[in-house]
Formats: structure tokens, sequence, C-alpha cells
């Protein structure tokens, strides 16, 4: 019997087991936790940078949630974290859908079996670069109704999509998807980023699919086209959740539009 399932790739690091052990989870190889060390010698304040992240997304949901959004779509959803966008969701009307979507096996098993008692939430095994098979997936799989706002969030997922994948014809592919009244939250790797962080995650994932792409300001407001671009802007995440959490030397932009 084959001990590893396909697609887990025990060898290299993978960004949802890398993300999983900086947020203190159990599941990850050693490959992914010399993979976070290397960040961490150089930016041990990137353990608190994940959970900001994280704080990040779920205020998303909540600014959607705020304005009778009640269908929520976390593309690159990662290895369960509690809390997660469900719950946060669910504060407001349980009867919510959301859609966890990775193309990592280990997450999509995590959060199927983690999901088997809620109703409205699925989880689906798919790829964001492949936005038109996603969509449809959406709606036939998850119950999403795009006549009705929606709220995509992609937390650290965007600066995996390389440019030859064309990352903002991509958004504007779910932008185009979207009613009016729904949201885009996403954070992004920041071309100011500290140097030594840029150089070792590019090397030590070069050629994996936890190779990062630091985008600059414009490249990454670009990613906005379309949606009204809410305040504070496209800032370090930090900036969206309060006014004295420290700087890191990871920088992640974080930006939310709403589709009027
Ligand atoms: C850094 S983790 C962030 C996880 C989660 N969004 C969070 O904020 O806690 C990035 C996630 O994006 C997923 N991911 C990366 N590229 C993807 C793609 N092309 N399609 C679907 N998921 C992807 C990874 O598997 C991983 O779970």
């Amino acid at each position: 019997m084959k001990r590893v399932p396909e697609g887990v790739a025990p060898q290299e690091p993978r960004s949802a087991r890398v993300f999983d052990y900086l947020l203190g989870g159990k599941d990850n190889y050693d490959v992914d936790r010399e993979f976070a060390h290397r960040i961490l010698q150089v930016a041990p304040e990137t353990r608190s940078l994940a959970w900001f992240s994280r704080n990040f997304l779920l205020e998303a949901v909540r600014i959607a949630g705020a304005t009778g959004v009640r269908q929520f779509i976390d593309l690159g959803s990662g290895i369960p974290t509690s809390p997660n966008v469900h719950e946060v969701a669910h504060e407001t009307d349980p009867t919510a859908r959301v859609a966890y979507v990775d193309n990592d096996p280990v997450v999509f098993v995590h959060c199927n079996a983690l999901m088997g008692n809620h109703p409205a939430v699925t989880a689906l095994h798919a790829d964001v670069r492949h936005a038109d098979r996603l969509l449809e997936l959406l709606e036939s799989e998850s119950g999403i109704d795009f006549t009705q706002p929606v709220a995509i969030t992609m937390v650290g997922v965007l600066h995996f999509v390389m440019d030859d994948e064309h990352p903002a014809e991509l958004v504007a592919r779910y932008r185009d998807a979207m009613a009016p009244g729904s949201y885009l939250a996403f954070t992004h790797g920041a071309d100011i980023s500290h140097p030594e962080i840029i150089a070792r995650t590019s090397q030590d994932a070069m050629n994996t699919s936890a190779q990062v792409r630091y985008r600059s300001l414009d490249q990454v407001t670009s990613f906005l086209d379309g949606f009204e671009n809410l305040e504070p802007g496209v800032v370090p995440l930090q900036q969206w959740l309060a006014d004295d959490l420290p700087e890191t030397k990871l920088v992640l932009y974080g930006a939310v539009g709403r589709k009027n």
C-alpha cells in the first residue's frame, strides 16, 4: 500500500504545510519546518505575521458579512485553522455558504473531514489558476449562486501565481463572475520585503509550488482593477488590523475591493 497519497510530495516544501507550521500546527514534514526556519532565522516575527494574516482574512469576512454577503469563497484556504472563515461567517448567519478551495491534497482531506457536519460548508480540491473550471465547480458542488454577492478571499495565494500564469487576468475572470456588492480580499508578498527573505524563499523554493513572486505596489494594486479599493488601501496587512502592530521583514500587502 502507498503510505503517501498522490500529490503529497513530502520531499519538497508545500506552502500549506509551511504555513501550518508557522501557525503552530502539526500537519507538516521536516522539509517544511526547515524551510520555515530559514525564514525565521532572518525574521523571527514571521510567526506573528502568519497570525496577523489570519486576522486579516477574518476581518475581510466580517467586512463583507456586515454588508449582507452570505456566500464566502476562500481560495487557497490552507490546512484548517480555528477560527476559520465559516466560524466567523456563521456568527452573523449560520446558513451562510462557505466554500474552501485548495489544490493541496493534504488541505482537502483535512478540510473535507472537518466540514462533514456543516451542510452549508464544502471543500473543493481545485486549482485557482483554472478559473473557468473552478467557477463551474463552485456552482455545481458548493451551491454558490453568482447572481448574488459573494466574498472571495485569496490570502497568501496570488504570489504563488507566476507572471506567465497571468494573475491580473485571473483575478479579472473572478471579478467578471461576481455580482455587484461582492468583495475580493487578498494578501500578496511585497517586493519591499527584506532582501534576505526574498533570496531565501526564492532559492529554497525554486521550481516548487511554494515559489513566491514578490510584486510591487503598482502591480498588486492593478489586481483591484474594476473594484472600489477600500480604505486603508493596498498597505502592509498589519495596517488593516491596528495602528500599533510591529512591522515585519516579510511584508505582505493586504487589500479589500468591492465590486459596485
Ligand atoms: C500561505 S498558505 C495560506 C493559507 C490560508 N489562505 C491562510 O491564510 O491561512 C497558501 C495556500 O494556498 C494554496 N495554493 C497555492 N497555490 C494554489 C493554487 N494554484 N490553487 C489552489 N490553492 C493554491 C496552498 O496549497 C496553501 O494552502
